[in-house]
């Protein structure tokens, strides 16, 4: 085994194939505010948090900590069709909800909101169920990208149309440990 080998970086959070866009410091500070509006218009509803994985997982374990009311908390995993990069609009749920939800308040917690085909397809589904209420967090905005309407009720960032990883985000299951937000400068490197 050769000395240079050593000096070799393994590091993933300084890739040069990233570009920063949101640091870990801003991302909290954002979160923070968005946990004490939550807070405030909640109050003692007692909502069900939504955490759709498994981009929002980190996103969400933030965001919980600093709503400071009562709350429940479920996971869904929801799979689209596509490439790695693209959406194709096809969404099926894989993993759906141990409780029902029907006179619920609901938040569900998003990673981010592209095309909108995905959260489309989820907020009808839970209204479908009875729910009282159905809102939604999302800690990014891609809202060039729109092709269904989705109001979002919570939201942390708007971005440009580029493609991000990081804080839960993935590029092909990679990147999702990054503690910030970056731009992935070529997908094919
Ligand atoms: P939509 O249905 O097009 O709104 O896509 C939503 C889902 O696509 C998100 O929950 C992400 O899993 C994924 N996605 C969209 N844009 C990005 C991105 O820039 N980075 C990582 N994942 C993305």
């Amino acid at each position: 085994m050769s000395t240079s080998s050593a000096s070799i970086t393994t590091s993933e959070f300084t890739n040069p194939n990233l570009e920063p866009l949101f640091s870990a410091e801003q991302i909290q500070a954002r979160i923070a505010q968005m946990g004490a509006e939550i807070a405030r218009d909640y109050g003692a509803k007692n909502p069900l948090l939504i955490v759709v994985l498994k981009g929002a997982c980190i996103f969400a374990s933030d965001l919980l900590r600093s709503v400071d009311i009562k709350l429940g908390i479920e996971f869904m995993a929801i799979s689209s069709y596509g490439s790695s990069t693209r959406t194709s609009g096809e969404v099926r749920i894989v993993k759906d909800l141990d409780v029902p939800i029907e006179g619920r308040d609901i938040l569900v917690i998003e990673d981010i909101v592209d095309t909108g085909l995905t959260l489309s397809y989820l907020m009808a589904n839970l209204h479908a169920r009875g729910a009282a209420s159905v809102q939604l967090a999302a800690l990014l905005d891609k809202h060039e990208r729109r092709q269904r309407e989705v109001s979002i009720d919570y939201l942390g960032f708007t971005i440009p149309d580029e493609f991000v990883v990081g804080y839960g985000l993935d590029f092909a299951e990679r990147y999702r440990n990054l503690p910030y937000i970056a731009i992935l400068k070529d997908p094919n490197a």
